[in-house]
């Protein structure tokens, strides 16, 4: 196969355009981050880079917490918005008509909207060139009770998650195995 070389980029795909909420109960904002990842496993860490000219920026600077929330296919159209508006001109919890609710142990509320969120505290900062990188612990999981099983077991393929890949958003598709399966033996039949 030939391959044409390009110039170093953010080409890596698909990423999660990740629906981030920060600031205060009073005023809360949400932005939309693609820069995100997971860290570290235990303690469980993440990351957003976050140009300093967003009004996010300030917010998570001053309060060190955030919350992302991870995007879904039935919320793509506010998870652009967020990343197309601040929150310096306008209220984007409203005019989104986010349902916030409380988490315990952070000032900035979470979207109730969204199944999944990760509540984050900040440990650390890196200026990176155009964006500052917060890395932050996750302190807590909130999931949707309606993704478990009656056994407790989340199912995630219920939240229909969604991907970002080069500028445009696109639905998760079937499930190609789970991890392992690539070793793993195949079932003896049964002794009947
Ligand atoms: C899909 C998508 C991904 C984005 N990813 C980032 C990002 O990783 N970091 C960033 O600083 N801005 C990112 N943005 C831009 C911000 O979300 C956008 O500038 C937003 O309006 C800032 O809101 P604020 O001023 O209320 O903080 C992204 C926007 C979109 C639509």
């Amino acid at each position: 196969m030939s391959k044409v070389v390009w110039p170093g980029s953010t080409l890596l795909s698909p990423v999660p355009p990740v629906l981030v909420s920060c600031g205060s109960a009073e005023r809360p904002n949400a932005i939309t981050i693609a820069w995100t990842g997971i860290l570290n496993s235990h303690p469980p860490m993440t990351y957003i880079s976050v140009r300093p000219e967003r009004f996010s920026h300030g917010l998570i600077k001053a309060r060190g917490e955030f919350i992302i929330h991870l995007p879904t296919a039935p919320m793509a159209r506010a998870i652009d918005y967020c990343g197309c508006r601040s929150g310096r001109e306008e209220d984007k919890f409203s005019s989104m008509g986010f349902t916030p609710y409380r988490v315990e142990g952070f000032d900035c509320p979470a979207i109730d909207e969204f199944p999944i969120a990760l509540a984050c505290r900040v440990t650390d900062t890196a200026v990176l060139g155009c964006h500052e990188m917060f890395l932050a612990e996750i302190k807590r999981v909130l999931v949707d009770d309606r993704l478990l099983n009656p056994d407790g077991k989340l199912c995630i393929e219920r939240a229909e998650l969604m991907a970002y890949a080069h500028g445009q958003y696109f639905r998760l598709g079937e499930s190609l195995g789970s991890f392992g399966f690539s070793v793993k033996k195949p079932r003896k039949k049964g002794r009947g």
